[in-house]
């Protein structure tokens, strides 16, 4: 699905990412860990095309998108939900998806009522203003609002960032299920543990270099990693 190749990005004349590779295939869920300021967003934001690396490559579905503008890239069919849920808050949760809506899909793409069936939480909240919904619910809305753009490919920045376990837990089940729907997945965490119960495959990124990759078990496995890099 996506190839990152060797890539070092910087903001102005600040370094931060030192030759980041990693791979996502299709229909894998994986997660990139790492402390903050690690440098995982700025890993999504040069696969995105937001902050384009200035040396490497990232090949996404064979073609080479490393200098692509960022609507470019998400006509390919990649999505991003930010770590900040830029959701509208005067707007109800209906609406927010509306506006987000391609009104290009041609029966297989994702509408409104396909989202709420994977979503039956956010149908329930329907004509809710997203400034009231609590924040596991803006989340469940920003990641359905991607789906409206029919992404095949989706990066998650930080998904579980400052919701209760509970909710995190139902969070993890329903990315689960963009899988099962055929989605490819990116997903950063510094939540350790829920990020384990999900991915297929974890790259460990510290100071804007991969320190290790692997299976879940295998970091499970890997005391020393975890705790030089990731604080459990
Ligand atoms: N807009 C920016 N300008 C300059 N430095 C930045 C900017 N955004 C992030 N950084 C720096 O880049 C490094 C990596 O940040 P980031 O990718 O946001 O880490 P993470 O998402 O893992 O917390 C940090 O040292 C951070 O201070
Ligand atoms: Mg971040």
């Amino acid at each position: 699905m996506i190839e990152v190749k060797d890539i070092h990005t910087y903001y102005g004349l600040s370094h931060i990412l030192f030759g980041v590779s990693l791979q996502v295939n299709k229909e894998e869920i994986v997660c990139i860990l790492g402390r903050n300021g690690a440098g995982k967003t700025t890993t999504m934001r040069s696969i995105m095309g937001l902050t384009p690396p200035r040396q490497g490559s990232i090949i996404f579905k064979g073609e080479d998108i490393t200098r692509m503008p960022v609507y470019k890239i998400a006509r390919l069919r990649m999505g991003f939900v930010p770590d900040n849920r830029r959701i509208f808050p005067d707007l109800t949760v209906g609406e927010n998806l509306e506006i987000a809506s391609k009104g290009n899909s041609q029966g297989d793409g994702w509408d409104k009522e396909r989202v709420y069936r994977l979503f039956p939480a956010l149908k329930a909240i329907d004509s809710r203003k997203g400034g009231f919904c609590s924040g596991g619910e803006q989340q469940m809305l920003s990641i359905a609002r991607a789906l409206m753009g029919n992404p095949e490919f989706l990066l998650l920045d930080e998904p579980t960032e400052g919701l209760a376990p509970l909710v995190v837990r139902e969070l993890m089940e329903q990315i689960g299920r963009l899988r099962e729907e055929g989605l490819s997945i990116l997903m950063a965490e510094q939540n350790v543990k829920s990020a384990l119960k999900l991915a297929d495959r974890v790259y460990v990124i510290d100071r804007g270099q991969i320190r290790f990759q692997g299976s879940v078990t295998e970091l499970e496995d890997n005391e020393e990693i975890r705790k030089k890099y990731l604080l459990v």
